[in-house]
């Protein structure tokens, strides 16, 4: 039996801008990427200088993390390996972060005021390195919506900005998968319940960083049966897309379906956004698994 197939349209809005600060001169994308499409950015490289090319080398990142990151709001760079990279690296997130605001800005303006919790990553790892040495459920090569695990969202939107700065032309290969209320369908029969006590309970141990709502107990269930289904991993709708080096990309990552399956050297720019802050709140994770359940998820 054949895996299901998707078209670029279906999946993808393709953008020609090049330029961090202009965008493409053809309006707000944000239309759809709330239906759940990500938005391609063939002609949106990050420009590296030399200095900076010599950071792109695994042994920078801490042995055992996956990344480096960078919260530009309090300064907080986790996961470099020696100390003597840290200013360095710590420029090159900084500069990576305003790239982004300033892209928000041109691409996704309605969005400027409400997002936030900026958190930006330096990927380092080829990605099936990561692969062979993770449990199922840290496996990103499965098809999978993100949602985390210590860190509850209720109900905000997690965007994420990727570019591809792989500097030897190498490709980023990802699966992408169907829209967000055929996935809810599919998967939201076989989610368990939520227990109030439990989520207070986790969050008094320090397990999670806040309580977990209704929602964020069903988005983790729905990541992890997402990821273990072998069945819909080959057959479930998707599509597989290279996203060259100099290359950028930007989606709603707990609405997309995606699996990164080959690639090496990434930048990636997070945000939070509340659900109030869409144009279109129907087409939330949170509002589409609430019409499943009939009521309230937070
Ligand atoms: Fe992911």
């Amino acid at each position: 039996m054949r895996a299901g197939v998707l078209t670029m349209e279906n999946v993808m809005r393709v953008s020609a801008c090049s330029s961090w600060q202009a965008g493409d001169g053809a309006g707000s994308k944000v239309s759809e990427l709330e239906r759940g499409k990500v938005i391609y950015l063939p002609h949106l490289a990050f420009g590296l200088s030399d200095k900076e090319i010599t950071l792109l080398d695994v042994k920078r990142v801490e042995p055992k993390r996956k990344n480096i990151s960078y919260n530009p709001q309090n300064g907080r760079l986790t996961g470099v390996a020696w100390a003597a990279d840290r200013p360095a690296i710590e420029a090159l997130l900084a500069r990576h972060y305003h790239a982004c605001k300033t892209l928000v800005a041109a691409l996704l303006p309605e969005y400027q005021r409400f997002l936030h919790s900026p958190v930006n990553t330096l990927r380092l790892h080829p990605v099936t390195v990561w692969r062979k040495s993770n449990s199922w459920r840290k496996d990103d090569s499965r098809l999978h919506v993100d949602a985390f695990p210590s860190r509850p969202v209720c109900g905000e939107r997690i965007l994420r900005i990727f570019t591809n700065i792989n500097p030897q032309g190498n490709s980023r290969e990802w699966r992408i998968g169907e829209d967000f209320p055929r996935l809810a369908q599919r998967f939201y029969p076989e989610l368990g319940g939520y227990s109030k006590f439990t989520s207070w309970l986790q969050n008094l141990l320090g397990i999670t960083k806040s309580q977990r709502s209704h929602y964020d107990a069903l988005m983790l269930q729905m990541h992890d049966k997402m990821k273990r289904d072998e069945r819909y991993q080959q057959l479930g709708l998707q599509l597989s897309f290279q996203f060259p080096a100099g290359s950028s990309w930007i989606c709603f990552s707990d609405q997309t379906p995606h699996a990164a399956m080959a690639g090496q050297f990434m930048l990636e720019q997070t945000w939070l956004l509340p659900v109030q802050g869409m144009q279109r709140p129907e087409y939330s994770p949170l509002k589409v698994l609430e019409a499943l359940a009939g009521k309230t998820l937070l």
